[in-house]
């Protein structure tokens, strides 16, 4: 038995689905709300937890945290709304708005083969829409842009926080753990028109810092595929593993994958160690480095991006130092310039095999 803030009981609905720290279910009594129960284990770590998820409940009453579609508007992410407490008063979670008919992006990052992708989800009622939205294909690829780009949108809002009147709002906010798991994307009918309409989850395991405090979860939630070689420590952190699945959206590959050292890098076929050396196949050391037979085809289809592009994701991974990466300013404007330019064809702009 669970109880809201001011002692309401909350019954548990069906899991919406789980992570490393929590299960998320449906309120059982009202199907908008979704109730985060965190695992034992991280309850014991997460001693400041309770004050993070009020911190993030207060800033979600001043802050815009909107983003406009068509004529409607759509809260970037699943925002805490009130802290849950087991019987003895302990905190062990919160309550946020559920997100409706969303499929997290780990499907559609790996969405290539039209008869398995999605088929977990063969009797959904969107199946068949997101088939035809997200498959690594011709018009798929094009609302994979449209998905990344509108990813950059959102990103830049949070990292530049404004209240609703429009002034800045004096905190940093940083290291989401930003993954494909923890964004689900919906395709969402306003006023007569289909829009894809991205959600960033998971937003208790956040940092943020203003001038005076900073307020972090004691052992935050990070994934290895999307951790910067200097792990976690502020936006430029976030600003790597958005590339990282900017790429992946895009090209449907991790950007360290299918690599080969040549020479040089011989002694080492890890992603991390790629990482670490700089072995982005389009960086500094491309001359020492080869993309793997199988999936080169993938990596190849970099040259078919704009130079704009290009560069971008070149910062992104191959950059000196993290503040060098692209801000999310930087890659909406190089998203939206090349889904604004006609010239390009994107159900005929990739090699698929
Ligand atoms: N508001 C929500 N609406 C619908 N599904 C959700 C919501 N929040 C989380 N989920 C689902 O539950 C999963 C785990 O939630 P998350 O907050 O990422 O937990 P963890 O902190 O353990 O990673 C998500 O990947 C998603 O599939
Ligand atoms: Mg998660």
């Amino acid at each position: 038995m669970y109880k809201t803030s001011n002692g309401q009981a909350i019954k548990l609905g069906k899991e919406l689905g789980k992570g490393g720290a929590a299960n998320v279910y449906l309120h059982a009594s009202d199907k908008s709300k979704a109730v985060k129960i965190f695992k034992p284990e991280i309850l014991q770590k997460e001693v400041n937890l309770a004050k993070r998820i009020e911190k993030l409940n207060q800033l979600a009453q001043i802050a815009d945290i909107e983003m406009p579609f068509g004529n409607a508007k759509k809260t970037i992410g699943a925002w805490p709304k009130d802290i849950v407490k087991d019987l003895s008063g302990n905190v062990v979670g919160y309550i946020m708005d559920t997100v409706n008919g969303g499929i997290d992006l780990a499907f559609i990052v790996g969405a290539r083969d039209p008869t398995t992708a999605f088929l977990k989800y063969r009797s959904d009622p969107n199946y068949s829409s997101w088939l035809n939205y997200f498959l690594y294909q011709g018009r798929g690829l094009k609302n994979r842009f449209v998905l990344s780009y509108y990813l950059s949108l959102y990103f830049d809002k949070m990292y530049k926080l404004k209240a609703k009147n429009g002034a800045r709002i004096e905190l940093d906010i940083c290291n989401f753990d930003i993954k494909p798991k923890n964004i689900l994307a919906s395709i969402e009918n306003i006023s007569g028109h289909n829009h894809i309409v991205p959600y960033i989850l998971d937003l208790d395991n956040l940092t943020l810092k203003d001038i005076k405090h900073k307020l972090s979860p004691s052992s935050a939630q990070f994934t290895q595929e999307y951790r910067a070689p200097e792990g976690p420590i502020d936006k430029y952190y976030d600003y790597w593993s958005l590339a990282v699945l900017f790429y992946q959206l895009i090209f449907n590959q991790h950007p360290f994958d299918a690599v080969l050292g040549g020479t040089r890098f011989s002694d080492g076929t890890e992603r991390d160690f790629f990482i670490k050396n700089k072995c982005f196949p389009w960086g500094r050391n491309r001359k020492f480095l080869s993309v793997g037979t199988q999936n080169d085809f993938r990596h190849g289809n970099f040259l078919k991006i704009s130079s704009e592009l290009q560069h971008l994701f070149i910062r992104a991974f191959d950059s000196d130092l993290p503040s060098q990466r692209p801000s999310m300013d930087e890659w909406s404007r190089g998203l939206l310039d090349f889904l604004q330019n006609n010239s390009v064809q994107f159900d005929r702009l990739f090699r698929y095999k």
